[in-house]
C-alpha cells in the first residue's frame, strides 16, 4: 500500500545495525523493495528508505536507515541514533563472531541511542541452516537476558523480514 506523504499519523525512525556482511541492507531491500541481491557491497556512509504500515486504522510511516557495519565506512554515529526510536541489531547465524559482537553493538546503543529505544534482535541468514554456527536457543536466551525482543529471518528466502520490522514498529507504537 502507499499513502500520501500528508496522510500519515505518526512517522518513526528506526536504525539497522550489526557487523558488516550479516545483512542489513538486504533484510532492509526485502521489506521494502521486496528485493535480495547476491553481489550487494558494503554499505559506505548512510542510506535509507520509508515504509509504511497500518496499525489500529494509524498510518505510520517508518524511515529506516542503513549503515555500514565496517568502522572505516561508518557516517558520524551520533547523527545516526539522534531520534531513533527503534533498531534492528543483527547478527549472522553462520559466523559466530558476529554474535560475539552484539555485546560491543550494545554498548554503542547505550552510549549513543536513547534509553527507551526498541531493541530487535535479529540472527539473519537461516536458509544457510547447515552452516549454522549460532543456535536459536543461544540468540533466545541472549535476547531474554539484554531484554530485546528476537526473531531469526532470511532475507534470501523472505523468512520472517516482514514480521521482524513489524515488531519493531509495533512495539515502538
Ligand atoms: P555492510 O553494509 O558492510 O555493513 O553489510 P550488510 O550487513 O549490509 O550486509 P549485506 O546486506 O550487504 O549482505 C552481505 C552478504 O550476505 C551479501 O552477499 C548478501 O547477498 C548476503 N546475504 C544477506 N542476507 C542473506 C540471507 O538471508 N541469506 C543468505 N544466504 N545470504 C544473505
Ligand atoms: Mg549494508
Amino acid at each position: 500500500e502507499s499513502f500520501q506523504d500528508n496522510l500519515f499519523d505518526y512517522i518513526f525512525k528506526t536504525i539497522l545495525i550489526g557487523d558488516s556482511g550479516v545483512g542489513k541492507s538486504n533484510l532492509l531491500s526485502r521489506f521494502v523493495w521486496d528485493k535480495f541481491r547476491h553481489d550487494s557491497k558494503p554499505t559506505i556512509g548512510v542510506e535509507f528508505a520509508y515504509s509504511n504500515t497500518q496499525i489500529d486504522e494509524k498510518l505510520i510511516k517508518t524511515q529506516i536507515w542503513d549503515t555500514a557495519g565496517q568502522e572505516r565506512f561508518r557516517a558520524f554515529t551520533s547523527s545516526y541514533y539522534r531520534g531513533a526510536l527503534g533498531a534492528l541489531l543483527v547478527y549472522d547465524i553462520t559466523q559466530r563472531p558476529t554474535f560475539n559482537n552484539l555485546a560491543k553493538w550494545l554498548m554503542e546503543i547505550r552510549d549513543y541511542g536513547d534509553s527507551d529505544m526498541v531493541i530487535a534482535l535479529v540472527g539473519n541468514k537461516i536458509d544457510l541452516g547447515h552452516s549454522r554456527e549460532v543456535s536459536r536457543e543461544e540468540g533466545q536466551s541472549f535476547a531474554e537476558k539484554e531484554g530485546l525482543c528476537f526473531m531469526e529471518t532470511s532475507a534470501l528466502e523472505n523468512l520472517n523480514v516482514g514480521e521482524a520490522f513489524l515488531e519493531l514498529i509495533t512495539q515502538i507504537y
